[in-house]
């Protein structure tokens, strides 16, 4: 039998990509007091009249009705370290990081841990991400295993660190390519699973590591690559040292043929115009991690230049060296970022980054990152206001973009009523 569901509230989507500063929005798509209608997981219409009897029905008049946030770029295996102390980017890891990611070699662990970390994304509204576990595949085959049980979309692979890296979070070149494939059979385009080849950053593999990754990435169609690039400026240095002849840290990615139509580059802070012309050609975008990037002290990403060289933008949280998974918070903290340049972005140009924006850099958007037809019904439902000074800021906005971005700067987790996987309530505030 046929699964039927219907949501009632005030859609929002888009259609196409906002400027970074036109607050017009005319590719935002505002249907206020509308019913969203999915069959067993799919959209299959849009309209003001409330269906028959035969649907089941979610009410939630009044409600902002979003697609599920598309987180780009996130740590499962650093829930624990949120929030440390007093380091920049390399001491950090060093410190915090990989010793928090040595426990993901335990499977008990790693079960609840990434069961806690998707229940957690699920609860502030996201509903699909790209992720980092650890260099054990224990933590890979826990994370898809989690993502399964939730039906949700993640990309995910095993992090690849043959040096630069304590003893037990290293692999070799042979075995991390044998566990690598195996996770690859195992995973790749099962249900909403996707594999990302995942080397942590260039300073933590060899060349031949690197090649390694170059030759996995062109084995089989689809795959995704993930990494981070020029996040912190003693980082690049340092990839100058170990790379001496390359003209960019970016470079040494491209050299590897790391660089395709489905790499996602995390930071990209310290590139310059070549490497964005780079990136523009490979078809290869950036995760944009405004928290971490403030939290870190790394930098500030310079979106609009990104944008003139036609870039793709999308937001990640890049827990742990973000603040928490929300990724409201992620781009309340984008649009102080741009501030600081003396910029100032939209709230559709945000929104846009964490739903179409990402689902298209990641070649998805026939499947999330709105509500076109088709497309599966991962759905948030949200609070325009919770809390009198809040719903005092709504009473007062005066058009849609004002009340939007009041929204997206005041709101938290506490705005979520529901939230929607392939038309399933996977979270609903009690
Ligand atoms: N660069 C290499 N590894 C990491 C990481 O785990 N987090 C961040 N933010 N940057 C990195
Ligand atoms: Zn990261």
């Amino acid at each position: 039998m046929t699964r039927r569901i219907a949501i009632r509230g005030d859609l929002l989507d888009f259609t196409g990509e906002p400027a970074l500063a036109d607050v017009a929005g005319g590719d935002a798509r505002f249907r206020p007091d509308h019913w969203l209608l999915a069959e067993d997981g799919r959209i299959v219409g849009v309209q003001p009249e409330a269906p028959g009897e035969d649907w089941e029905r979610h009410d939630h008049a009044g409600r902002l009705v979003l697609p599920g946030f598309v987180d780009t770029h996130v740590h499962s295996g650093q829930l624990d370290v949120i929030g440390a102390w007093g380091s920049a980017l390399l001491d950090w890891l060093e410190r915090h990081t990989f010793p928090a990611e040595l426990r993901m070699a335990d499977p008990a662990h790693a079960a609840m841990v990434s069961a806690m970390f998707l229940d957690a994304l699920l609860a502030t509204g996201t509903t699909a991400a790209s992720v980092f576990p650890t260099v054990h595949p224990v933590s890979v085959d826990a994370l898809f295993e989690a993502a399964e049980a939730r039906g949700m979309r993640v990309i995910a692979g095993k992090v690849l660190m043959d040096r630069h890296a304590p003893e037990a979070l290293r692999d070799d070149v042979v075995n991390a390519e044998a566990q690598s494939r195996e996770l690859i059979e195992r995973w790749h385009g099962r249900g909403r699973c996707a594999y990302a080849v995942t080397p942590r950053f260039a300073p933590t593999s060899t060349d031949a590591q690197l090649a390694m990754a170059g030759r996995l990435l062109a084995s089989r169609p689809g795959l995704y690559m993930q990494t981070h690039v020029a996040e912190n400026r003693d980082e690049v240095r340092w990839v100058h040292e170990l790379w001496p002849d390359a003209r960019s840290y970016l470079e040494v990615y491209a050299r590897h043929g790391l660089l395709g139509e489905r790499s996602i580059l995390a930071h990209g802070i310290w590139l310059d115009e070549e490497d964005r012309a780079a990136l523009h050609a490979a078809g290869a975008h950036v995760a944009h991690c405004p928290s971490s990037n403030l939290f870190l002290g790394s930098g500030l990403f310079d979106w609009a230049a990104a944008e003139a060289a036609g870039v793709a933008v999308s937001l990640g949280c890049d827990v742990g060296g973000g603040t928490g998974l929300s990724m409201l918070r992620t781009m309340a903290d984008a649009y102080k970022v741009q501030a600081m340049a003396g910029r100032r972005i939209t709230a559709w140009k945000c929104l846009h980054a964490a739903t179409l924006g990402a689902a298209r850099a990641l070649r998805l958007e026939g499947e999330i990152g709105s509500f076109a037809l088709g497309t599966l019904a991962d759905v948030a439902v949200w609070d325009w206001a919770v809390g009198p000074v809040a719903t005092r800021r709504h009473a007062v906005a005066h058009d849609l973009h004002d009340r939007l971005f009041a929204w997206m700067t005041m709101a938290d987790e506490r705005n979520l009523a529901a939230t929607f996987v392939a038309g399933h309530c996977r979270y609903a505030r009690t």
